[in-house]
């Protein structure tokens, strides 16, 4: 049986350019995209007059089922999914947690987990101690399991956190693997020290949690993780990218030809740090994540990096803990689950935030919702395309109607929404050529969803090692070391 589709009148939009066009779908497939396609009977049409035809969003940072800070993500691979799939996004990539150390069966549990999925998923893989049994199988994850990416958490001391010896060497180890070094970049070494800090003044509240680790730790973190990828040559992929001091770090590594890949979060971008100083406990703390949201501003100066290419695409970190959850830390900031919702929400704010503001071109935002991040994980044009070949992983906005975001209508299970009262309009999902959510429906299938192997960057370092010792000679300049032979 053949699922057959056809998205008529609306304006198709991709990265590189957009046309009236009518998008044709077989078998999960696009087939045609074309003005005035004729078919016959048997196919389902959707009327897209007046309305923006576009690739689904791709979330790059996501943690579903998540085990962390002693408790679990209410969101598992279903629940997540299906609010994703409301709310416009149709693929996701989420970070598969090592047990005991163990690549190998941390994605175990994870596949298994990832069974209920109702949409397309990756995985990158989080590296949390290094010796030969991990460098093994970052080989395996990369050569046969599709991951293409490793991400070092710089802070969580005593659980995920790793030192700069073990940066190095699973940069270097990315480096020979052609995969993607992504990393948490905040100081945990002084964040430790800064929640002391709080704690012994007596500062216990939620708002604790952003006084302890300030944007200084995020930018010496990014700093630093920035350097030592230059120093190994390989290139860095920055997460959840909070405050202005990161951002610059990334800019300037940039404009000295540096490979860095910079993610801002929706949090980061739309929130500031006002709900973290609610004298209500359940109000401040469902706004704590890491590195925090912060103070009114970074978040103005973040959107412009996206629009000026500083920063490139948006993820989530969608990790939700609902209030009992948070509550956890009534008495003491520090054992507030970190984490906020965003899987359903980040289509529809980078559209109110930035394209509306007129900040960003509607291909920019397709850019930055979707094929940049299929570009960055190597699986563009499968994904992050509207064009004869690709998944049929599409949305329809409505630019001319809105609803509004709540805790009451959303997807997740959680129980409270940080966009409380912001406007949506995605109106229709299809994921894998079926229609997911339509007329505010959600039509999903657990078992239906597939998983995209991300196969390594041999574009990206080919050469590499050869160009190695010149790389390291032009770290030393201006001085030129060398004996003259002339
Ligand atoms: O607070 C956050 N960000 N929770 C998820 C884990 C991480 O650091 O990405
Ligand atoms: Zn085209
Ligand atoms: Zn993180
Ligand atoms: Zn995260």
């Amino acid at each position: 049986s053949s699922t057959k589709l056809l998205i008529k009148g609306g304006t198709v939009v991709n990265a590189h350019h957009q046309e009236v066009a009518d998008v044709y779908v077989e078998d999960g497939i696009i087939v045609a995209v074309k003005p005035d396609l004729k078919v016959t009977d048997d196919v389902k049409v959707i009327d897209a007059t007046g309305k923006f035809v576009m690739p689904g969003g791709i979330d790059p940072h996501t943690h579903l089922a998540m085990e962390f800070m002693g408790t679990e993500t209410i969101d598992d691979f279903f629940s997540g999914q299906a609010a994703a799939l409301a709310g416009g996004t149709t693929m996701h990539i989420d970070f598969v947690i090592p047990v005991n150390g163990s690549l190998i069966a941390g994605l175990e549990s994870y596949e298994e987990k990832a069974k209920k999925s109702c949409m397309d998923y990756g995985f990158h893989m989080a590296i949390t101690k290094f010796d030969d049994s991990v460098s093994r199988d970052m080989e395996i994850m990369v050569k046969e399991k599709g991951i293409n990416s490793f991400k070092f958490f710089l802070a969580y001391k005593g659980s995920l956190m790793v030192n700069d010896e073990l940066l190095l060497e699973g940069l270097k180890r990315c480096k020979s693997l052609g995969a993607l070094a992504m990393v948490h970049a905040e100081n945990g070494d002084a964040v430790f020290e800064g929640q002391k800090r709080m704690i012994q003044l007596g500062i216990t509240g939620p708002e604790g949690h952003a006084l302890s680790r300030p944007p200084l730790l995020e930018g010496e973190a990014t700093a630093r993780a920035i350097r030592l990828a230059g120093f190994v040559n390989t290139p860095l992929y920055v997460v959840h990218v909070m405050s202005i001091d990161a951002m610059e770090e990334i800019a300037k590594a940039r404009k000295s030809g540096q490979r860095v890949v910079g993610e801002p979060v929706v949090s980061g971008l739309v929130l500031d740090d006002s709900g973290l100083w609610d004298s209500d406990f359940a109000t401040a703390s469902k706004f704590v994540m890491s590195p925090p949201i912060r103070a009114a501003g970074h978040n103005k100066v973040l959107q412009g990096a996206l629009s000026n290419g500083v920063l490139q695409l948006v993820g989530t970190d969608h990790c939700v803990f609902n209030s009992t959850q948070k509550a956890f830390g009534i008495d003491d900031f520090r054992k507030i689950p970190n984490g906020v919702n965003g899987i359903e929400e980040r289509m529809h704010l980078v559209w109110d935030t930035m394209v509306e503001s007129g900040q960003i071109s509607i291909n920019d935002f397709v850019r930055v919702t979707s094929t940049e991040c299929a570009r960055v994980f190597n699986i563009y044009p499968r994904k992050g395309a509207i064009i004869a070949g690709s998944d049929a992983d599409i949305i329809i906005l409505n630019p001319n109607s809105s609803f509004e975001i709540n805790a009451r209508s959303h997807h997740s299970r959680t129980d409270t929404n940080v966009y409380e009262g912001r406007r949506g309009k995605v109106e229709v999902t299809i994921a894998g050529g079926r229609v997911v959510w339509e007329n505010n429906e959600l039509k999903v299938v657990p078992g239906s969803g597939k998983y995209i192997e991300m196969p390594p960057f041999n574009y990206l370092f080919s050469g590499i090692d050869k160009a190695d010792a010149s790389y390291l000679s032009s770290l030393n300049a201006p001085v030129k070391r060398s004996k003259s032979t002339t």
